[in-house]
């Protein structure tokens, strides 16, 4: 599986390496983000957005649990924090989501781990402790469209590595 860690200094570019990801995003796709409260996963979701050609502000789905985009392709913006569980994702309608045209974007996803399709790419920001703007982004593959996304993403962002 492929892997991919890096960080960055500053909300701007959790957007940016956000929008490098939604640029390569096809139908289908699934973003899983865990990571504390106040991580970046809202913010790392407005990059995926840009990249997708939503000008829509992204805004938390915390109290809607999903949320719907329209761009180059359809965004689906859940948020997990309210869940109690994968029965709860599922209650939302979430198999339709995943099977559907649009890109999958899952907020505290951990808690709803068993609920997402196999095949998504893992992503856990995190913050560090007396830095104010740097966080952790490690992505994961956990299967085989995800990991062709992590290559061409390592491509976008190290080419001629
Ligand atoms: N490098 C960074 N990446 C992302 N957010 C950052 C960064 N540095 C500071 N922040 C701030 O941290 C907060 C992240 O909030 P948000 O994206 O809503 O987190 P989450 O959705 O994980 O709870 C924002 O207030 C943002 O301005
Ligand atoms: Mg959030």
């Amino acid at each position: 599986m492929a892997s991919l860690e890096t960080k960055t200094n500053s909300p701007e570019a959790t957007r940016a390496l956000g929008e490098q990801l939604g640029r390569l995003n096809n139908p289908g796709d699934i973003i899983a983000l865990s990571g504390d409260l106040g991580a970046g996963k809202t913010c790392f979701t407005q990059g995926i957005a840009r990249g997708l050609g939503i000008t829509k502000r992204v805004t938390s789905p915390t109290f809607i649990l999903i949320r719907e985009y329209e761009g180059r392709l359809p965004l689906y913006h859940f948020d997990a924090y309210r869940l109690d569980g994968p029965a709860d994702l599922e209650q939302l309608g979430s198999e339709e989501y995943f099977g559907g045209g649009g890109v999958c974007v899952v907020e505290w996803a951990e808690r709803v781990a068993t609920a997402l399709p196999e095949d998504r790419v893992e992503v856990e920001l995190q913050r560090v402790p007396g830095e104010e703007e740097l966080r952790f982004i490690r992505f994961k593959s956990t299967g085989r469209r995800s990991r062709v996304i992590l290559e061409e993403l390592k491509r976008v962002l190290y080419p001629g590595d």
